[in-house]
């Protein structure tokens, strides 16, 4: 793993690309490249009171943009995100249900840019409840999809996961799906200027239902932690490199691309160590065999993808697909890049030892 991240950091110094997120002249570091993407800007995230939603707000409301507006429906958890900004008059709460398109349609009305992060996630229970998946899912996301082109808004970006890179599951599957969807926006647009791509990451330490938290609780009540595959290797990505993510797409996407980092990965069986080890700790783990629809390595890059895959700094850029566009679009910001040279991007080839695991849990304050 440290051998293909030191490999493509020294291949973007020898094609001269700036790292994403920082502009570099000489040793000079510049302003910030966000401040003019969200200044005066209207923001609408879908799933804004969850826990991605919550981390883009706290780095938004630090611009100076016109409004956030949170989409969700819950109404307890946008009285709860609510208190946590206390009240930031910059946000606004719009209750909304992403099946329904007029009222998604309203809720765009002057955004600037949409950020789509609502989803059904639990992969277990969508395997028992597939048609609320494609509901959520799928047609919701194609609801944003038109309801962004409809209203004219500028940027229209998917949060995708790599469940959907040669999808296993129906969360994966629908998530493909929804990339497929900002994909292809991109050229029934007309003439409607709204660029639409996708970032698509893996698991985000510390979020709602991750594995590091639910093993932590256990260990310290001294409960037993049932493992599906010892096996199994999974990414990780810290908040703020997933709204860096998400930040860097925006900035950049010309249409069409899905925006992966290159992410660390650990092993199931490392990470129970390294927990048993901080919290003193030791409690009897059981093997309870794989779930449906899960994965034993998650991969981010397939083979087919890889081939119209590049370098861009820190992330790997999948350039669309669809033949139309790949000749209508010049992708200038990928001048000069090299292609990924992998077969696929999978987890199995990322994973980084104990103690490089136990320093990212640290330095995210993830252990208490
Ligand atoms: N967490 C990860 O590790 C991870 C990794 C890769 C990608 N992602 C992607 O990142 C996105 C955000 O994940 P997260 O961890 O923030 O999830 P989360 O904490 O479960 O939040 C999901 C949000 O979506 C909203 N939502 C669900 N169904 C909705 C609907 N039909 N209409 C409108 N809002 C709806 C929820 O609020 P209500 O229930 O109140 O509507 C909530 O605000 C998802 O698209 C997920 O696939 C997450």
């Amino acid at each position: 793993m440290e051998e293909r991240l030191q490999f493509s950091a020294s291949q973007n110094q020898a094609f001269g690309t700036h790292m994403p997120g920082t502009q570099v002249s000489g040793t000079q570091i510049q302003e910030d490249p966000y401040a003019k993407l969200f200044t005066g800007k209207t923001i609408l995230i879908t799933g804004g009171t969850g826990f991605l939603g919550r981390e883009l707000t706290r780095r938004l409301i630090k611009y100076d943009v016109q409004s956030i507006r949170l989409f969700s429906r819950d109404e307890v958890k946008h009285f709860h995100t609510s208190q946590k900004f206390n009240k930031n008059p910059k946000l606004r709460h719009l209750i909304g249900d992403v099946r329904d398109y007029n009222r998604l349609r309203k809720a765009l009305r002057g955004v600037d840019i949409v950020i789509h992060a609502a989803a059904l996630k639990r992969i277990d229970i969508i395997e028992y409840n597939v048609e609320e998946s494609i509901r959520t899912n799928v047609m919701g996301s194609l609801n944003v999809a038109r309801a962004a082109w409809d209203e004219g808004v500028a940027k229209a970006l998917f949060v995708s996961t790599d469940k959907a890179c040669s999808p296993v599951n129906t969360y994966g599957a629908c998530k493909f799906i929804g990339e497929r969807i900002f994909t292809e926006w991109n050229y029934s647009r007309g003439s409607v200027p709204t660029i639409f791509s996708s970032v698509r990451y893996g698991n985000v330490l510390d979020s709602t239902g991750s594995v590091i938290p639910c093993f932590s609780k256990r260990l310290k009540e001294g409960k037993e932690i049932t493992l599906t595959d010892d096996k199994m290797t999974r990414f990780i990505i810290t908040p703020d490199e997933a709204v860096d993510l998400i930040f860097d797409a925006l900035l950049h996407a010309i249409g069409g691309e899905v925006f992966i980092p290159k992410l660390p990965a650990f092993n199931i069986v490392d990470l129970i160590e390294v927990l048993k080890k901080h919290y003193n700790a030791s409690v009897p783990v059981s093997n309870i065999g794989i779930r449906p629809g899960e994965k034993i390595h998650e991969i981010l890059t397939n083979d087919c993808e890889g081939r119209r895959a590049y370098h861009f700094g820190n992330y790997v850029v999948i350039k669309s697909d669809i033949e139309k566009h790949k000749q209508s679009e010049t992708f200038s910001y990928l001048d000069g890049a090299q292609k990924i040279d992998w077969d696929e991007m999978s987890s199995k080839d990322f994973v980084v030892s104990q103690e490089k695991l136990y320093d990212i849990l640290i330095s995210n304050n993830l252990l208490k």
